[in-house]
């Protein structure tokens, strides 16, 4: 399988002090641009709208990064025109042509490689080492495509005497891709090149709160000599561009990772046909999870920690991947407990920028009026075992410490809706079949694992947990392309996996053409 080759980009070692002063340089730098104007891309052309955007950082409430156009849904229909007049030529373009060309976005990535993760550091109040994990799953994801789609320019021949057949793969048009703000570099460019890689030309509309990040990528294409048209860069409200993008009669796909909510709006708009339109929309759409972590009796505890408490606090649990819930079987409940809550305390909390800092702040202060709300209906039933305290640094940012709740039944609303903060669940169970059962119950099947030495408990964990990545032994989040293919089914999303073998699939048509001999 040539597609298992794949190498994926090394993550920098911020443990070096070579590491360390290229991304405080790299913040220096970037804050220096700080205030500048970011214009929306159409056809090539940067656009001012009156209507803007302040962007911040959420560790810092203060301190603004610049002033981002918010596009108009008339624009949101000039921007799809010019990718309906840019989709002939591009997808004639040869594969191998365009997988060139998204190699070239991943070379300048790895140029621009620092600057990339500190305006993710500010943009997303992401800390480091996860912003340099953002940026380098980007690099993957344009490497990747590039490779699958070379693999699939090999149309597949049956020929019998007297009949030649030939199968191979079309674009499906116009993509519009709908992208969230917690992988603000990795998400937008998997989906987007993704399509591109297979020659469908595309409108890219990011969350509002990651709209820098997503210039600098549109800034890439270009810089690779990606033609006009071919992407175009529509920052926007969703709620004021979205339904113009959704419902186009001349979009033949979206791609969408954000919320269920969202998501399933997205997938009903677009099923709505138009009289005009002359494809059935083809939507995927990456949604979110409840996921849990199974504490076996004899787990190694010192791993079953470390791999909970990282899953569950990484980036403030704002994965879609992040444990939400840990699920602890028979005796060993009170002494996991105990160490998580001890290890979650060492835990450094603190403005993203920092190097220190291993949780971060939330993205906005809607996202933390939600999980203050969620923490409010705790408290109510129980107080939580642990709660960091963040108050000093609350005045300067979205700042919310990890909470742990223990005792947690299974049908508790923080057992069962997501709430993308870091709030964990701790519920108990008898034995692995109940502690399967509890981790199957809810709407999604995202991720999931299991922390055992027992090979039957490790076994039936994998072959009956509802999850599209399960994990065994290891954290839940962090997949990587090609290595972990990613994605899940029921409520967690339509669609095959990002970074796996599948994915480009997607985006095209089958075509057989026979010809009689
Ligand atoms: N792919 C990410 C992870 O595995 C989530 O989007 O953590």
């Amino acid at each position: 399988e040539p597609y298992a080759e794949f190498e994926n980009e090394p993550l920098v070692d911020f443990t070096q002090d070579e590491s360390r002063e290229a991304m405080l340089a790299a913040l220096e730098e970037v804050r220096d641009q700080f205030g500048r104007e970011y214009a929306l891309v159409i056809n090539g052309r940067a656009i001012d709208t009156s209507k803007r955007l302040e962007s911040a950082n959420p560790s810092n409430k203060k301190e603004k990064l610049g002033h981002v156009s918010m596009a108009t849904p008339a624009q949101a229909t000039e921007a799809i025109d010019a990718a309906r007049n840019a989709f002939k030529a591009w997808s004639e373009t040869p594969a191998d042509r365009r997988a060139e060309l998204l190699e070239l976005v991943a070379a300048e990535m790895r140029m621009r490689r620092y600057e990339l993760a500190a305006w993710i550091v500010f943009e997303v109040g992401k800390p480091w080492a996860e912003a340099d994990g953002d940026v380098a799953e980007a690099i993957d994801f344009c490497r990747y495509y590039a490779q699958r789609v070379r693999a699939m320019d090999d149309p597949r021949a049956v020929n019998i005497p007297g009949e030649e057949n030939s199968y191979w793969y079309r674009p499906r048009g116009v993509a519009v891709v709908i992208s969230p703000w917690n992988f603000p570099l990795a998400i937008l460019t998997g989906m987007t090149t993704a399509a591109l890689a297979t020659g469908n030309t595309v409108v890219m509309k990011p969350a509002e709160q990651s709209s820098i990040i997503a210039f600098k990528l549109m800034q890439i294409f270009q810089n690779a000599g990606i033609p006009d048209g071919v992407v175009n860069y529509l920052p926007g409200v969703g709620e004021e561009v979205g339904p113009e993008l959704v419902g186009s009669p001349d979009v033949d796909l979206i791609a969408f990772t954000g919320s269920k909510d969202v998501g399933l709006a997205i997938n009903a708009t677009a099923a709505d046909t138009d009289d005009r339109q002359t494809s059935v929309k083809q939507v995927i759409a990456e949604m979110g999870g409840k996921n849990a972590i199974l504490i076996d009796e004899d787990a190694d505890l010192d791993e079953a920690v470390v791999g909970v408490m990282e899953s569950a606090f990484g980036y403030a649990g704002q994965k879609c991947s992040a444990c939400s819930r840990a699920i602890v079987i028979g005796d060993v409940y009170d002494a996991f407990i105990e160490r998580l809550v001890e290890a979650t305390k060492s835990l450094h909390i603190g403005p993203a920028e920092e190097s220190g800092t291993q949780v971060g702040p939330v993205i906005d202060k809607e996202a933390l009026a939600k999980i203050q709300s969620y923490i409010e209906f705790a408290d109510e039933i129980n107080e939580p075992t642990y709660r960091a305290d963040v108050k000093s640094l609350a005045k300067q940012g979205h700042f919310i410490g990890p909470h742990i709740y223990t005792e947690v039944a299974p049908e508790d609303r923080i057992a069962q809706e997501e709430i993308f903060g870091p709030v964990l669940a701790v519920i108990r169970a008898g034995d692995i079949d109940e502690a399967i059962e509890i981790a199957n119950n809810t709407k999604f099947a995202l991720t999931a694992g299991i922390f055992s030495r027992s090979p039957v408990n490790l076994r039936k964990a994998a072959s009956r947990l509802q999850a599209g990545n399960i994990y065994l032994n290891r954290g839940i989040t962090g997949a990587l392309v090609n290595r972990q293919p990613f994605g899940g089914y029921h409520m967690s999303g339509i669609g095959s996996k990002a970074g796996g073998p599948d994915y480009l699939l997607q985006f095209v048509v089958p075509v057989n053409v026979t010809e009689n001999t």
